[in-house]
């Protein structure tokens, strides 16, 4: 099922999101429509608070494969080690035809647990690791723009509000 992606300006972008606590049927659905809902968009992340849901989850594919799936659900992920960093355009399912280049480490070790509850590690590279930090990010209630500068921010925020106004958001 596809779920309804929430944009910027929803209460629950801004949240600090919860530790899952049951590895469910309920969670498992979850993970499922939120894959769906992502190659929907399409996107190559989607963290849980952007479908509404204040749970410390996310997917992501970053497969660049054509046709070749590259499925990861991080369940209460947290970020071990970050070295070294690349500079490259962003954008966010929350914030539609808004992209800039944000500052990034390159590379980001993770541990998380999947949906039986195991917990495993990742460690990886440019895109991937880009992904992962941004998605993180969510669970934080920090969104892309938040790496701005103060002033490109404000920009940013002023476009949005046009968009609103407009219907157009
Ligand atoms: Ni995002």
């Amino acid at each position: 099922m596809i779920r309804e992606i929430r944009k910027y300006g929803d209460p629950v972008l801004a949240q600090t999101a919860e530790p899952v606590t049951e590895f469910d049927d309920k969670l498992k659905k979850l993970v499922n429509d939120m894959f769906e809902t992502m190659y929907a968009a399409p996107g190559v992340g989607l963290a849980a608070p952007q479908v509404g849901i204040s749970k410390r989850l996310f997917v992501m594919d970053c497969s660049t494969k054509e046709g070749v799936q590259e499925r990861v659900a991080l369940i209460n992920p947290e970020i071990i080690v970050t070295e070294g960093r690349q500079l490259g355009d962003e954008g966010c399912l929350s914030f539609p035809g808004i992209y800039f280049q944000v500052e990034r480490a390159q590379r980001v070790v993770a541990r998380a647990r999947n949906v039986k509850g195991e917990w495993f590690e990742i460690d990886t590279m440019d895109l991937p690791a880009r992904c992962i930090l941004h998605e993180n990010d969510h669970l934080n209630g920090i969104v892309f723009i938040n790496h701005l500068s103060a002033l490109k921010r404000d920009l940013v925020k002023r476009k949005i509000r046009k968009r609103i106004k407009a219907g157009d958001w």
